[in-house]
């Protein structure tokens, strides 16, 4: 019948004009390249982002987060350091998925979508050499975030060299994050055994000095993934050393048993050089109650001649930017720039290409911070004087560098006027 003809061929018509806009086989590498990394079973994100089915669940909060740029969490700012892994959509990736949504989230010809390549397997960087985790299951408090520290012991009776380390949450619906911090001399037992059930409260640090003998040891903070060190460089977990897993639970709505285990990648290497979470400080400020930009910046010359292979910047919840620069032989190098600071997505930036900060160079450590009522985050009511500490209601300002130095002197970076 003619007008059966006339109905496909105005139908086809605008089957072809809406082939302008993009199908699913568009939007699934723009995933797979930019958000599977964390949506895919087993890891931080709450939910996977791996089929077609998932992606068009979650179509129009995909559009939002994209939209506000609250996804990917990739804070640095680029031209300020050169990072490897660098996680941002570009503008023409950005339309794909925001146009794709408001098409309806067409699947297009299932034919032509490629299966993601992205491992669903447990541990991202295949099995670990080593597993260890929390002795017991603990149970956070609910409706309030909960930041604990649990001990682990080197499990051998020599010292491990560790090329990498990877975080399973054992309850996803309530671990945020974890970052793993390195005791070499016991202090975090002493505050394990003064504090009833399983591990110890602690906030942004492991509860002690972060400036004295502890060292990082990487972690799995939510802005970034785990990845290997470059062979021949592995970080030391001397003999008798202690892992130290700060985990942030995140118990909104519903609580539950957590064991989070930690996976650890050791070196084959007979003659690694060790990395050293160095960190640079600023622990001298004292920021006004009511000031919303508030700015304190110091100098520091470096005694050692560094290679710097990643950067780990550090503040609390009224940070808003921080920015570390070197001035090496007159010429200034960006190491990084962030300059909207989130507690929630913190991480270690691998560069490149390692720095080369020879001894005598400047290091420049600024930070800003919102310590007024507009700051949504501030968590004093009413507003405070605050200063450098360890709790939720003070302030840090460190970036941790992890370099290479050529020398076995460990002498505190000399802080500047
Ligand atoms: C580095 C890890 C990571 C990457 C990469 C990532 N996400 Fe997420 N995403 C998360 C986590 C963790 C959450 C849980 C929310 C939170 O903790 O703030 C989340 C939450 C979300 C939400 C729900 C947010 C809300 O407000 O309801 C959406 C939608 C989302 N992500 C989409 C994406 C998309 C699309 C991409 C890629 C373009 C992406 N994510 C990349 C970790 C990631």
């Amino acid at each position: 019948m003619l007008w059966v003809r006339i109905l496909a061929t105005v139908l086809s018509l605008t089957a072809i004009q809406l082939s302008a806009q993009p199908t699913y086989k568009e939007v699934a590498p723009i995933l797979e390249s930019h958000c599977q990394s964390c949506h895919r079973p087993n890891d931080i994100a709450p939910f996977a982002l791996l089929s077609y089915d998932d992606a068009a669940t979650w179509a129009e909060d995909i559009k939002r987060v994209v939209n506000e740029k609250i996804m990917p969490p990739w804070k640095p700012v680029a031209g300020y350091g050169e990072f490897k892994d660098v996680n941002v959509l570009s503008d023409a990736e950005k339309q794909t998925l925001m146009s794709w949504v408001d098409a309806g989230a067409p699947l297009g010809d299932p034919a032509e979508t490629t299966e993601p390549s992205t491992p669903t397997g447990e541990w991202r960087l295949g099995e670990p050499d080593m597993v260890v985790k929390m002795a017991e299951a603990y149970m956070p408090p609910r409706g309030q975030d909960d930041y604990r520290c649990f001990v682990v012991s080197n499990p051998f009776d020599r010292a491990m060299n560790v090329r990498a380390v990877d975080v399973l949450p054992g309850n996803r619906q309530i671990v945020h994050h974890v970052i793993m911090f390195l005791d070499t001399n016991g202090q975090s037992l002493k505050l394990d055994e003064a504090e009833d059930g399983p591990g110890y409260t602690c906030f942004g640090g492991p509860g002690f000095p972060i400036t004295s003998l502890s060292f990082m040891l990487g972690g799995w903070a939510p802005g970034t993934v785990p990845k290997f060190l470059p062979d021949g460089v592995s970080v030391q977990i001397p003999r008798g050393g202690r892992l130290i897993m700060q985990v942030h639970y995140f118990p909104v709505g519903r609580t539950g048993e957590d064991v989070t285990k930690v996976g650890l990648y050791l070196s084959k290497g007979t003659n690694d050089r060790q990395l050293l979470y160095i960190p640079v400080v600023n622990d001298t400020f004292t920021i006004p109650p009511g000031n919303a930009n508030y700015e304190d910046a110091l100098t520091t010359l470096t005694p050692f001649d560094l290679k710097v292979y990643n950067i780990f910047p550090h503040m609390h919840l009224l940070g808003r930017k921080i920015k570390v620069d070197a001035t090496v032989k007159q010429d200034d190098k960006s190491l990084i720039y962030i300059d909207d600071w989130d507690f929630k997505w913190q991480g270690f930036y691998d560069y490149k290409e390692p720095q080369t900060i020879p001894a005598g160079s400047r290091i420049k450590l600024s930070c800003v911070w919102d310590n007024s009522e507009g700051n949504p985050r501030n968590p004093n009511n009413p507003l405070k004087t605050i200063k450098w500490g360890e709790g939720t209601q003070d302030e840090m300002c460190v970036a941790f560098l992890g370099v290479v130095i050529d020398t076995n002197l460990r002498l505190p970076f000399r802080v500047l006027k």
